[in-house]
């Protein structure tokens, strides 16, 4: 079994303090934490990039785990390495060769995720998992904060757990991951829980408490 790893988004974080919900997210007990970039054409937001990634990695003591939703994230996998990102998920969505592009991932010196919309089958990523030390399974359609957790999803996260078998791959849930589901998620057998709303809701005060809920649940 994989360690369990609770994994806050700053995408809802206060965006004009950047340093400080870092350093309030880290100390309450954050594993690592998740940068969401968003290009505005493969999901319908525009977030942030690089240089928030690189301010970030300067206060935080988590490792950064960068999410691109963005089309053609080949032409950027350089500069997400060098912003400091420890592993880099891409949706296998924007991915023609994505065994050549987690391959570009691992040649970084990075960990290699595959990020997966709730709309596409597990079968696309059969191939490929040999090349993947995690897979992301999107729990809403991608693009917002704040979404509802789609059950639909479930299934799937149990039938990439069987084509995973016994290799060192983990499973992580991305979208509305709350107490509630994160539970049912971790049942499925995922073992990374990316929280946005439910990490950061409340304010610094209360990120301690949110993400022991969390722990307490999985
Ligand atoms: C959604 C992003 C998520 C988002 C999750 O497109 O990939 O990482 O921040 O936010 P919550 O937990 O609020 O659904
Ligand atoms: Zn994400």
């Amino acid at each position: 079994t994989r360690p369990l790893i609770i994994n806050p988004s700053i995408l809802s974080a206060d965006f004009g303090h950047f340093a400080e919900e870092t350093q309030a997210i880290d100390a309450g007990g954050a594993d690592w934490l998740h940068l969401d970039v968003m290009d505005g054409m493969f999901v319908p937001n525009i977030s942030f990039g690089p240089g928030v990634i690189e301010a970030v990695r300067k206060v935080s003591k988590s490792p950064i785990d960068t999410h691109l939703m963005i089309e053609a994230p080949d032409r950027y996998l350089e500069t997400y390495a060098k912003a400091g990102s420890k592993r880099i998920s891409v949706h296998v969505e924007t991915c023609p060769h994505l065994n050549r592009t987690l391959q570009a991932i691992r040649g970084l010196g990075l960990k290699a995720g595959i990020a997966i919309n709730p709309s596409t089958s597990e079968e696309a990523i059969r191939y490929s998992l040999d090349a993947a030390d995690q897979v992301l399974v999107m729990t809403v359609n991608p693009g917002f904060g704040g979404q509802a957790f789609l059950p639909l999803t479930l299934e799937k996260i149990r039938r990439i757990r069987a084509l995973i078998g016994d290799r060192p791959i983990d499973i992580g849930v991305d979208g509305g991951v709350t107490v509630e589901t994160a539970e049912l998620a971790a049942k499925a057998g995922a073992n990374v829980f990316v929280a946005g709303s439910s990490a950061f809701k409340g304010g610094p005060a209360h990120y301690a408490a949110n993400i022991a809920a969390l722990k307490a649940a999985v």
